[in-house]
């Protein structure tokens, strides 16, 4: 199964690395790559398409300035904006990305009405909302990436701490995507082994930190950007659901209505993705401790809202 159309837009670390992932898995006959940045997509949907003899791949991957060859796009992913530098929370980033983000999806709107759009620009949860009031698409087709890579680090913490295959490490991270989010011990588990029965809870409490700190931590390295291997292999992930229709239960961060308690704001949740887009939200049972950590992150996602009004206004 695959799509007639995906577009990326952003043709930056995580876009140009999401439609090279794209194009490899064959999730579209046609991956295009759009940017404002004349040249740039041009150059590198050239490039990744001259990898297709060498890796094999039929997606038809270019890059492109303008919308026209987006229209009918069954999926957007959207990457464009600025990065996290150092010293720069993701909340500094607000004001720019949110008015890139209505232009963008503006755009959208116009040449592909019935998409769904994958977010991934950030402060995430934020720009999800832009996007969704902009498109005034349901919220089954405006959903946020940072779920799935904040547990994908998580898992490849424990995968280290014990010595063990990514592959039987299961894991959950709740929340907005920020330094308050939620990793849950209690639904981590190594082959169906609670976390708890094989690592102490010191050795616990410090990987859920380094987890909430594991954007900062790529930043102190790289020092002139933020991650991008992990985050387009996440936001493909998320579209290779949608696209084979997989319901597969992904963090992601939807629009709640109700939710775990919360209304009219984006937060990270377990989400059945799949040919609609996000299917259904899965409510799981949390504890106080866990409850509270998620009430936390929900007011500073809300905090974030009310500070891009307060610029706006
Ligand atoms: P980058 O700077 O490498 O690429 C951004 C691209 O967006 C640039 O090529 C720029 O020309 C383009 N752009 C700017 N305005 C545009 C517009 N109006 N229309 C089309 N393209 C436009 O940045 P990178 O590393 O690719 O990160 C992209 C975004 O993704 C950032 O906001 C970053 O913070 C976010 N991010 C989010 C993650 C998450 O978990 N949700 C993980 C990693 C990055
Ligand atoms: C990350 O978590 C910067 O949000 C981005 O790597």
């Amino acid at each position: 199964m695959s799509a007639k159309k995906i577009t990326v837009v952003g043709a930056g670390h995580v876009g140009a690395t999401c439609s090279q992932l794209l194009s490899q898995k064959e999730l579209a006959r046609e991956v295009v790559l759009v940017d404002i940045a004349e040249g740039i997509p041009q150059g590198k949907g050239l490039d990744q398409w001259e990898s297709a003899p060498i890796e094999g791949f039929d997606a038809r991957v270019y890059g492109a300035n303008d919308y026209e060859s987006c229209e009918g796009s069954e999926i957007f992913i959207v990457t464009a904006g600025i990065a996290r530098k150092p010293g720069m929370s993701r909340d500094d980033l607000l004001k720019t990305n949110a008015g890139v983000i209505r232009s963008v999806t503006n755009e959208i709107k116009r040449v592909a009405p019935d998409s769904i759009i994958i977010m991934v620009t950030n402060p995430l949860d934020v720009m999800a909302q832009v996007a969704l009031e902009t498109s005034g698409f349901p919220r089954e087709r405006v959903i946020g990436m940072a779920g799935v890579l904040d547990t994908a680090r998580y898992r490849s913490f424990i995968a280290l701490e014990l010595d063990v295959s990514i592959e039987d490490i299961q894991a959950l991270v709740l929340g907005g995507h920020g330094d308050t989010m939620v990793p849950l011990a209690s639904y981590t588990s190594v082959s169906g082994i609670p976390l708890t029965q094989l690592l102490a809870q010191d050795r616990i409490d410090a990987l859920v930190e380094r987890t909430r700190k594991g954007g900062g931590e790529i930043v102190s390295y790289l020092k002139t950007g933020s991650a991008y291997y992990a985050p387009a292999a996440a936001s493909v992930q998320m579209a290779e659901a949608i696209v084979k229709d997989k319901r597969r239960i992904l963090p992601c961060a939807a629009w709640l209505q109700g939710e775990y308690g919360f209304h009219d704001l984006y937060l990270g949740v377990p989400c059945m993705l799949g040919e609609n887009g996000l299917e259904r939200i899965v409510e799981v049972e949390l504890d106080e401790e866990e409850r509270a950590a998620l009430a936390t992150s929900a007011e500073h996602v809300t905090s974030t809202v009310s500070a891009l009004e307060a610029l706006q206004s």
